[in-house]
């Protein structure tokens, strides 16, 4: 297959020298890049900024900001199969970003933001892909019924729900906990290393795909 796979956080910049971001690093999408690549998928990468090495047979895309990951998914998906959407990516941005360093002033600042675009939501309807999509949902609290919400209102084919409210998974952390949210029935992985679910993930997405060419 070739597959796309987003991973880490995007920043938003304020000014030069300041950023907002989500928490991410990367982990989680790094491994299952590394997963597909192992198993002999043509792999790209698109990930904000994050510490990890570039898996091997990877290739990368860096982007900056949630604009510049949806302009690179937006010039990629369509020669793909599978998409992986794992980054977590900023639903708002500051509404105008400094040229030149903000200087202290007062002793309370107001900040406007606006929406960036959903990435994931615009798959299917603004970018017309019609191969196996998967997004991840993070949460912390009521996981199932917000994955499943997440689900429909995405157009997946499966929504990978992780509980980030639980300490030792998630977020940073080298362990994850998984729920699998289908259409018709949900499954749990129970916690493991990221490294040992990403390959379970992706032969889950290889049967998905394979059943999505039979129909
Ligand atoms: O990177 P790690 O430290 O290993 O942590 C892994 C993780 C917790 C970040 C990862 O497992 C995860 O859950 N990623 C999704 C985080 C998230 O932002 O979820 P969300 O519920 O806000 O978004 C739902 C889905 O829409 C996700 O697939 C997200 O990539 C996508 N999305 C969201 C907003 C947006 N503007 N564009 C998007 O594509």
């Amino acid at each position: 297959m070739k597959v796309l796979v987003t991973a880490g956080p995007t920043r938003e910049a304020l000014d030069p020298v300041r950023y907002l971001t989500n928490r991410s690093s990367g982990k989680m999408g790094y491994a299952l890049a590394q997963a597909f690549a192992e198993a002999g998928h043509e792999t790209l990468l698109v990930s904000g900024p994050t510490e990890l090495d570039v898996p091997s047979g990877v290739d990368l895309l860096p982007v900056e900001s949630a604009l510049e990951m949806f302009d690179a998914v937006r010039r990629h998906l369509f020669r793909m199969e599978a998409a992986v959407f794992c980054a977590a990516v900023a639903d708002y941005r500051p509404a105008k970003a400094s040229a030149q360093k903000m200087k202290k002033g007062d002793d309370s600042i107001t900040l406007e933001f606006v929406k960036n675009p959903d990435i994931l939501g615009s798959a299917r309807k603004e970018f017309g892909f019609q191969g196996t999509l998967v997004g991840f949902a993070a949460e912390t609290q009521n996981l199932e019924t917000y994955a499943r919400a997440k689900l429909l209102r995405k157009g997946c084919d499966l929504i990978i729900g992780n509980d980030v409210s639980k300490a030792g998974i998630g977020f940073d952390s080298d362990r994850n906990e998984l729920l699998l949210v289908y259409p018709d029935h949900s499954e749990s992985l129970p916690e493991d290393e990221k490294h040992h679910l990403a390959p379970r993930l992706v032969r889950e997405i290889e049967r998905l795909e394979a059943t999505r060419k039979q129909s």
